[in-house]
């Protein structure tokens, strides 16, 4: 983000746009969307490997994860790009820091974290980005820290996608994929040693867009 408050990356401007549109939508559909059991098993793989308390949730949406790992006794960042998101994880009694914040381009002091949770954000970030993202994850990270990944490939060789109707019709949001091999590679580059890989699928999988793309969910956790 630049002095202005304005982001200088004109997909992450166009994401932004397009999440900022449905907050209202999304709100309102907060307790039948939200994927319970699948969300629980991909915290429950992060939080095996998780050694400290002091979590970031990046791109954390409404929230529903810092919400579970502020009950599990964590001390929870949660960022995204949209700050009306915040809404329902603001108030007390939940004790958990909310900040506006794109996740390509984190604000926090070095090694501020003992675990990043990246639940389906990651996915939103340029590829040209993505190295120096995960550098930038590593350098917040503490020693033994780890990094989680929800992430998505394309069976169809795909390297990005677009969703047109960002639960909205018209609302069109940029998504990037990549094998597992590639994003271990940009692990291994940033310092991070693979812990974890795994396929674990949401209750409705696959959707119209995953037929569409080939898209094959997968999470990995990585250690600093
Ligand atoms: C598919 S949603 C996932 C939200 C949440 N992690 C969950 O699983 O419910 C993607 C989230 O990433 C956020 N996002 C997209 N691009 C971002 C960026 N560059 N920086 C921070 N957040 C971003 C969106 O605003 C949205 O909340």
């Amino acid at each position: 983000m630049n002095h202005s408050g304005k982001h200088s990356n004109p997909i992450i401007r166009q994401n932004r746009q397009a999440y900022s549109r449905i907050a209202a939508e999304w709100l309102r559909r907060r307790d039948t969307d939200f994927d319970h059991a699948f969300h629980d098993r991909c915290r429950e793989l992060f939080l095996k490997h998780l050694k400290g308390r002091r979590v970031l949730d990046a791109g954390c949406g409404l929230g529903f994860d810092s919400l579970a790992f502020a009950a599990h006794g964590l001390a929870v960042t949660a960022a995204d790009i949209v700050p009306e998101f915040f809404a329902g994880i603001q108030s007390p009694p939940h004790e958990i820091s909310s900040v506006a914040m794109d996740i390509s381009a984190p604000c926090f002091r070095d090694g501020s974290f003992d675990g990043i949770y990246l639940f389906a954000s990651f996915l939103h970030i340029p590829r040209d980005l993505s190295g120096p993202t995960i550098s930038a994850f590593e350098r917040l990270l503490a020693p033994g820290g780890v990094l989680f990944i929800g992430h998505v490939n394309s069976d169809k060789g795909l390297t990005e996608y677009q969703v047109d109707n960002l639960l909205i019709e018209n609302n069109p949001a940029q998504c990037f994929c990549h094998p597992p091999r590639e994003l271990e590679s940009m692990l291994n580059a940033a310092g991070f040693a693979l812990l974890a890989v795994e396929q674990y699928r949401p209750a409705q999988y696959p959707s119209p867009c995953a037929v569409q793309n080939g898209l094959a969910p997968y999470q990995v956790v990585a250690g600093k």
